[in-house]
């Protein structure tokens, strides 16, 4: 067993003026509006590229990253500093991929063939939303010409150095609070209860639950403690997942989202709680979690969360059921479910989550 992490993870109130520390040329990638409070921190020899997606969705477009790589190979850092949410951190991560193996084509980056990465620079996420801790995680999703998603993991992915500095969310629309919450919080539980017993990351995972039901309300109101602690508990989810893994709620949320244009977070707060009536014949996890946080029935729990902020129980819109579910049974993510499920039992869930 191992236990996968960025070398530093920094997190609390102004943890990101570490910035100030590296040494070396520096280049900052970031979303097309520019958080000053970085600039803050930085000194001479940076260079900015504030990125215009051409991505429709919430996903970069093989261009967006392409840019991103051409950038790089123009400005020569020593260090590439992320500062954004999912897009931005994953465009950075490929456009990385790009700059340190100029002649790489993007079948190999999607056959995750990466051959060198840290050759030429070291890589700093600091993540903007409270949600896919991309800036901890070994992945990186791009979405290719036609539209269909990719993600890339790998352990070089890995940013060297991870910041959570909470005043990065403080100004995150109350939308996103919810949204990215649902998806750490969905991170959190699937880690814990997928077939991957790492005792580390289920810790963390375990820990990261109770955080998010504690706080996930008042961040969503504003309190800047609670969008801390939410900030915090993302980032462990994500520690969570990159080691403990995810399952069906991830593979489905990934080929629904994208085919009905539901956001990330959304799609995963409406499947969670199907996805635990789905799978907790399969292990005693799912009653751990309950336990901890004094309620009866968890998939009732996260119903109630999701009534509060007026997320749907369902997807009526579902259709082809059984094209899906076989799509969502090719997902890697399906090896790490808590029980091996057959095609019937994935059409079911699916039935559940149209309303039938
Ligand atoms: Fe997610």
């Amino acid at each position: 067993m191992n236990f996968l992490t960025p070398r530093d993870v920094y997190f609390g109130w102004n943890s990101a003026s570490v910035i100030s520390r590296l040494k070396g040329k520096i280049a900052v990638i970031t979303g097309k509006r520019v958080w000053k409070n970085v600039y803050e921190f930085l000194d001479i020899n940076v260079e900015v590229y504030a990125m215009e997606r051409k991505g429709t969705n919430g996903e970069p477009r093989q261009e967006d990253v392409d840019s991103v790589g051409e950038f790089l190979k123009e400005a020569k850092p020593e260090w590439i500093v992320a500062v954004g949410g999912g897009s931005v951190i994953d465009s950075a991560k490929l456009g990385w991929v790009k700059y340190e193996n100029p002649t790489i084509t993007w079948e190999q980056i999607y056959a995750r063939d990466i051959p060198v990465l840290r050759e030429k620079a070291r890589f700093v996420a600091v993540e903007t939303t409270s949600g896919t801790g991309t800036g901890i995680s070994a992945a990186a999703v791009v979405a290719d010409d036609k539209e269909i998603k990719h993600g890339i993991v790998s352990p070089l992915l890995i940013p060297d150095i991870s910041i959570y500095d909470p005043n990065f969310v403080l100004s995150m629309p109350k939308s996103v609070a919810i949204f990215s919450g649902m998806d750490a919080l969905t991170h959190a539980v699937e880690s814990y209860v997928s077939n991957v017993d790492n005792i580390v990351a289920d810790t963390i995972s375990f820990k990261a639950i109770q955080v998010i039901f504690e706080n996930i309300k008042s961040s969503a109101m504003g309190v800047e403690e609670s969008r801390g602690l939410m900030h915090y508990a993302s980032m462990m989810a994500a520690m969570g997942f990159t080691n403990s893994r995810l399952g069906l709620c991830h593979a489905a949320a990934h080929k629904i989202g994208g085919r009905y244009g539901i956001e990330h977070g959304k799609v995963n707060a409406i499947l969670l709680p199907h996805f635990i009536r789905a799978t907790e014949k399969y292990t005693e996890r799912f009653n751990d979690i309950a336990r901890m946080l004094g309620v009866e029935d968890l998939a009732h729990a996260v119903d109630e969360l999701n009534r509060y902020f007026d997320i749907p129980q369902h997807i009526p819109e579902l259709k082809s059921l059984e094209t899906l579910a076989e799509e969502i049974m090719a997902d890697p993510l399906m090896n790490y479910n808590p029980g091996k499920m057959s095609r019937e039992e994935v059409i079911e869930f699916l039935e559940a989550v149209r309303g039938d």
